[in-house]
């Protein structure tokens, strides 16, 4: 069996007038600025965000604490704009989609302006060779959830990454073999020609401009670059790794391979990507490598357009993604059980991590062993998303004791840890519009496999499946039958791109995550602390965080962000306790008096762009 788990946990972070704050990995914010008061709703009339009155129910918000011996202070601020804004883990991409929206394009418009950026300046996560979901909640009430997840080749078979021993093998995270289909320009190209404004050409010319004239690598990127072992073993080592060096922080990066491919999807559309010289190459790059995907595969690929699953959480409506991501599912649980208690328990107090950390144990069971793609398998749905199950998994939870998932599997302990990365990016526009996009290569760099003469990188999302159903794959999530490998399936994913409206109905918050199965815990509790706890969307996202993801059977903490009284008692409780150094990569807006406030990871790079 091949050892993948603790994988997950090295990339649980590693996620006109305009203003803007980033924070990259020298920690020097660039562009302008124009922060919010710490824990004040900012005053002003702007358009669109600031229609009507703020409701009542989200101010005023009451300022958090946390333990003496975390990293990050309460009450910092966030960025503010009073029409529109961008938030994701490259504020080059961020800039690339406030330019769409000064120039009058819809969130959908610089939502995918800033998906094809990401693929640029942000190409550990950020791609056209992945996949990914969207959610969008237009002014006028309509909603719509793209799923462009990608897809098993159809020369994929149940047991193609196990040895002749029926050892599991690595083949679902490097090399030719480990990528799906990918479905990211089909389903952004998807989502602008339903729902946004402007054209391809259009919204894709930053993106161009980055590829072809070049960015400067900050010290986030290099620090990526240096540590991804996988680019270095296929052809874009000759692009990242010149004379098997590392690309350098300071350095221009300039893609012409990347750019000429970007042209052709601009010219073409996704057969531009999907026919053509750029499947030419990706096929012919698989031959090279023993990968399977056809031309045929490229041909037939198809994103889906999905209902958002819309749930209530005490007055506030929630609107997720559904399968083939098992992020609405789980979290619309986790929130149902939280929801039969009358109020939340303290923030960071041993009640409130046994109630949360219990709660998401019980959907994470559930998630775990009844999702899947469901075009290949059917999902109980209603069941899982309704109050009365939630009522029923609540009756189970003892207030004073942690239950065991079941006895921990030994083979989780001594696994290697590699960087991974996802990516989230948030978009608010000043017509009232909102987009949510998570999307993935799944792991950093994804197979480390890079399209020769096409410039881009492909994805080893092949591991999400259960490759051998009741073993852990490289999150360490341990997933049954309905997520195993047939061809054309959606493998299960964890990406929860995620809209808060409140009780007016006006989009209160959007929100989603990168790292693996944390995503779905990060999102949730960045929701749970604005909403429950009425936190500041900067406390929000700085507060200590704690996932839960029933096997291993541990409740994975931030390290210096729970007092050592609640650790003792949430230990006496019998909850076994993981510190990990940083959990989650969360971008997120909220709307506030005025305008818009935004906040990229605070534990990773990223940036907030608005005007
Ligand atoms: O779809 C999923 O759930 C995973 N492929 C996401 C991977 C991920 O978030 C890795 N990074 N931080």
């Amino acid at each position: 069996m091949l050892s993948k788990w603790p994988l997950t946990f090295a990339c649980l972070v590693m996620c006109g007038c305009s203003y803007s704050s980033s924070t990259s990995g020298t920690g020097i914010a660039t562009g302008t600025a124009v922060q919010t008061t710490p824990g004040a709703m900012p005053a002003g009339a702007g358009r669109g965000a600031a229609r009507g009155a703020a409701d009542p129910r989200i101010a005023p918000r009451v300022p958090a604490s946390f333990p003496e011996s975390w990293r990050f202070a309460a009450g910092e601020s966030a960025t503010f704009a009073p029409n529109a804004m961008a938030v994701s883990n490259s504020e080059l991409a961020s800039r690339a989609a406030n330019q769409i929206l000064e120039r009058g394009g819809n969130a959908v418009d610089a939502a995918v302006a800033l998906g094809f950026a990401l693929a640029v300046t942000w190409p550990e996560a950020g791609n056209i060779g992945g996949g990914g979901y969207m959610i969008i909640r237009l002014a006028d009430g309509r909603t719509a959830a793209l799923d462009y997840r990608e897809v098993a080749p159809s020369a994929a078979s149940r047991d193609m990454y196990l040895d002749s021993a029926g050892n599991l093998t690595d083949r679902s995270v490097t090399g030719h073999l480990a990528s799906g289909v990918p479905g990211a320009v089909a389903g952004m190209a998807r989502a602008l020609e339903r729902y946004g404004t402007m054209t391809l050409r259009e919204v894709m010319q930053p993106a161009i401009a980055l590829a072809r004239d070049g960015f400067v690598i900050d010290t986030a990127l290099a620090s990526s670059i240096r540590n991804s072992e996988r680019t270095r073993l296929f052809a874009g080592a000759s692009l990242f790794f010149p004379g098997g060096v590392p690309l350098a922080s300071g350095t221009r990066l300039v893609q012409p391979e990347l750019a000429r491919t970007l042209e052709a999807i601009a010219a073409n559309g996704p057969a531009g990507f999907y026919r053509g010289w750029v499947a030419d190459s990706l096929v012919a790059e698989m031959q090279r490598g023993g990968g399977i995907i056809s031309l045929n595969d490229l041909r037939s690929y198809a994103p889906r357009e999905r209902r958002p699953i819309q749930s209530t959480y005490r007055g506030f409506t929630l609107l997720a993604m559904p399968p083939s991501s098992s992020g609405g599912v789980t979290m619309t649980e986790a929130h149902n059980i939280l929801e039969t208690w009358p109020a939340s328990a303290k923030y960071g107090s041993a009640q409130w991590y046994h109630t949360v950390a219990s709660a998401y144990q019980r959907a994470f069971i559930d998630r775990n062993s009844k999702l899947g793609d469901p075009d290949f398998i059917s999902v109980p749905l209603e069941r899982l998303t309704s109050k009365s199950y939630a009522a029923q998994l609540r009756a189970g939870i003892n207030p004073l004791r942690a239950t065991p998932t079941r006895v921990v599997d030994s083979t989780m302990q001594a696994l290697p840890r590699e960087p991974m990365n996802t990516t989230h990016y948030s978009v608010t526009d000043s017509f009232g519009n909102a987009v949510a996009t998570t999307t993935t290569l799944n792991g950093s760099w994804g197979s480390g496999v890079w399209v020769r003469g096409a410039g881009f990188f492909l994805n080893n999302e092949m591991d999400d499946f259960a490759a051998q159903p009741g073993m852990p794959n490289m999150f360490g999530l341990v997933q049954g039958e309905q997520n195993a490998i047939a061809p054309g399936k959606r493998m299960l994913s964890a990406m929860s791109p995620t809209i808060v409206l409140d009780s007016a109905n006006q989009v209160l918050l959007v929100a989603g995550a990168a790292g693996g199965p944390t995503i779905i815990t990060g999102t949730s509790q960045v929701i749970l602390n604005v909403l429950d706890h009425r936190m500041t969307l900067a406390d929000a996202m700085r507060a200590p965080r704690l996932h839960h993801q029933a096997l291993p059977d541990s409740l994975t903490i931030e390290q210096g962000g729970v007092a050592p009284a609640v650790q003792d008692s949430l230990r006496a409780m019998g909850w076994s306790l993981r510190p990990l150094r940083a959990l989650v990569n969360v971008n997120a807006i909220m709307r506030v008096r005025g305008g818009w406030e935004g906040v990229s990871e605070p534990r990773r790079s990223g940036g907030a762009v608005g005007h």
